[in-house]
């Protein structure tokens, strides 16, 4: 039989009927074998609602792929994904409702604010609430638009570190029970890169943040670390 091999799918864009928003999940024997041949096999992990954890490893040891395989855009090989809700019962899942951070997040050519509500009116009013936890205010404050600054593209009007806080305040905004972050504050100064992960430290939310540059101090903050190996 032939091998499946990596499926690199578009995002989900629109809501999984009669899915639940996930709260936490669990993967059993996952395995991905690319096109290439190379495979990554993961270890099982469990991640309990509410839980704080911090996924590290080697460049290239699959920590990426692992939320692709979670959020739907790429398929396994092999083993189980499970996902569970608040209360732990395990639910058939709406993966949009994952809040997911890519390592390399795409910015829109429109506003601030439309960048980080994805264009939900809805979601206007928590807009200012979510760029402060993102520790973007001093910047917003000192544009003359405010959030209604346009993200220009071609002239790079946003510092690096700017444009990964308006990615996390789009993470933020929408209130995810489960949020992954890929990388997400690497480019972000080391006081501001705290004060993020206080913030998302100190939420109910289940949490699972990528990163390599953190203190020890740092890493103590979280529940537990899962190391991934080549
Ligand atoms: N679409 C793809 N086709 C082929 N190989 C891929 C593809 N995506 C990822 N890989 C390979 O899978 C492995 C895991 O990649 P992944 O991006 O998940 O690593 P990572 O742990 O996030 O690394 P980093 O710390 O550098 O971000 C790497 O060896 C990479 O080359
Ligand atoms: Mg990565």
């Amino acid at each position: 039989m032939q091998e499946k091999i990596l499926d690199l799918r578009q995002p989900l864009t629109k809501a999984e009927e009669g899915g639940t928003a996930p709260a936490a999940f669990s993967v059993k024997d996952l395995r991905l074998t690319f096109a290439n041949g190379h495979e990554i096999k993961y270890p099982d992990i469990q991640v309990k609602p509410g839980e704080k954890v911090l996924l590290t490893g080697a460049n290239g040891t699959g920590k990426s792929t692992l939320f692709k395989l979670l959020v739907g855009e790429a398929a396994a090989s092999g083993g189980q994904i499970s996902f569970f809700d608040q209360a732990g019962k395990k639910v058939k899942p709406d993966r949009t409702k994952i809040g997911y951070l890519p390592q390399q997040a795409v910015l829109l050519p429109s506003s601030v604010m439309n960048n980080i509500t994805m264009f939900d009116p809805e979601l206007e009013s928590k807009a200012k609430a979510s760029a402060a936890d993102a520790q973007l205010s001093e910047a917003v404050d000192s544009w003359p638009q405010g959030l209604e600054t346009p993200v220009d593209l071609a002239g790079d009007n946003l510092s690096g570190g700017q444009k990964q806080k308006v990615v996390l305040a789009r993470a933020e905004v929408r209130d995810s029970q489960l949020l992954l972050v890929d990388e997400g504050t690497s480019a972000i100064d080391q006081a501001a890169g705290r004060k993020i992960l206080d913030k998302l430290l100190q939420s109910k939310q289940t949490v699972v943040l990528i990163a390599h540059n953190l203190t020890k101090e740092e890493r103590d903050l979280f529940d537990r670390e899962v190391a991934l190996r080549a």
